[in-house]
């Protein structure tokens, strides 16, 4: 496959993250970066990339056959439909919008032109996670019954310098949960009702610091999972699935996945079945599968380099990402109201 000409919009953390990653990459080639920011351009100008300050006329000179979009969260879509009425596919970082509706709207804008767009859940494309879907498909867990996901851990003091990560909508409901949500969907399917508590009782900003959730799935099946940034704690996914070296990896699981014959936990990949009777008395039989080890940024480009030869459908489209913006701005909803709420009602369009 031939390395697809790709311009970055918004260079700041994650989109460095994205130039360097695709600097490794055989299918995926920076030619441009649009970001107003002074470091921005610096940064173009140390990586040898053409600069722009607005991503409007870098569309239109560069002509990318890809755009990867990580702006900040209140203009991806603006920047998106500015992609679609290009005709230039777009790899859009999670979440896809700030509100529902606008995310509906890119989708929409999107299929009319037939422009694919893919959102940046990334851990979709880890092969731990791939491969915790084929083990559900497979029908080997029987019927899914419970699930269960912890999103601890401690983020450090000066996280929180930026103003806007002490405000509502900057906690680790919309930044953190939001993944672990994701993977309860690609895994088990839609989210039908959504209870929750949050607490800002340690931090005492306006947002929330902890926040434990309550979910019924489509299928029936029920869930919880506990975020909290103020936990000393190893069990969340960053540190257990070793994504980023960042992170010092623990060996530990944080998703559960309990079924009617067997029980699946990840990042490890452990399968608890019985395997002569069936019964509390009997014993439990563990299979180990090795953790496969990938990066999910670097399959993320390669898928991403597919979607625009059209070669594969977008693994996370904007519908769907939409679907897992609305069960997670369901949390904030039934934390402020005490009462169950139902992502569905804001997937109206
Ligand atoms: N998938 C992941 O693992 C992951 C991780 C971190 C962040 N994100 C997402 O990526 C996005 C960016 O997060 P970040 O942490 O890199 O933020 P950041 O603040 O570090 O970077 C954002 C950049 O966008 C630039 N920008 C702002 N408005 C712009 C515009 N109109 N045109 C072009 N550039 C503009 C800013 O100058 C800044 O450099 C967010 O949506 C975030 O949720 C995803």
């Amino acid at each position: 496959m031939a390395r697809r000409r790709l311009a970055v919009i918004g260079a700041g953390a994650i989109g460095r993250m994205h130039v360097e990653r695709a600097r490794l990459h055989p299918h995926a080639e920076v030619v441009a970066i649009a970001d107003p920011s002074p470091a921005a351009q610096q940064f173009a100008h140390a990586e040898g990339l053409r600069w722009f300050a607005d991503y409007a006329a870098m569309l239109d000179e560069v002509r990318p056959e890809g755009a990867i979009v990580a702006t900040p969260n209140a203009t991806h879509v603006d920047v998106g439909l500015a992609c679609v009425a290009r005709g230039v596919p777009a790899l859009i970082e999670k979440p896809v919008a700030d509100h529902v509706e606008d995310a509906l709207r890119l989708d929409r804008a999107a299929r009319e032109a037939n422009v694919p767009l893919l959102v940046g859940h990334h851990r979709r494309h880890n092969p731990i996670l791939r491969r915790a879907r084929e083990i559900v498909r497979s029908g080997r867990l029987g019927k899914p019954v419970a699930a269960n996901a912890l999103a601890t851990f401690y983020k450090p003091d000066a996280y929180f310098d930026m103003q806007w990560r002490r405000e509502a909508g900057g906690g680790p409901v919309l930044i953190n949960l939001i993944h672990d949500i994701d993977i309860m969907r690609f895994l088990l399917g839609e989210i039908v009702e959504v209870q929750a508590q949050t607490s800002n009782g340690v931090r005492g900003f306006a947002v929330e610091d902890t926040a434990a959730v309550l979910l019924r799935f489509a299928s029936g099946a029920l869930g919880t999972i506990v975020v909290s940034d103020t936990a000393a704690a190893p069990w969340n996914w960053d540190l257990a699935a070793g994504e980023a070296a960042h992170y010092p990896r623990q060996q530990e699981n944080t998703h559960f996945l309990i079924g009617t014959d067997a029980s699946l936990t990840l990042p490890q990949l452990d399968v608890w079945e019985y395997r002569s009777g069936k019964g509390w008395h009997e014993p439990l039989t563990v299979e180990r599968s090795t953790p496969h080890a990938g990066d999910p940024y670097h399959e993320q480009l390669r898928h991403f380099a597919a979607v625009i030869a059209r070669e594969e459908a977008p693994l996370c489209t904007a519908d769907d990402g939409a679907r897992t913006l609305a069960a997670t701005l369901a949390v904030h909803r039934a934390a402020a109201s005490r009462a169950p709420a139902v992502p569905a009602d804001a997937m109206q369009r």
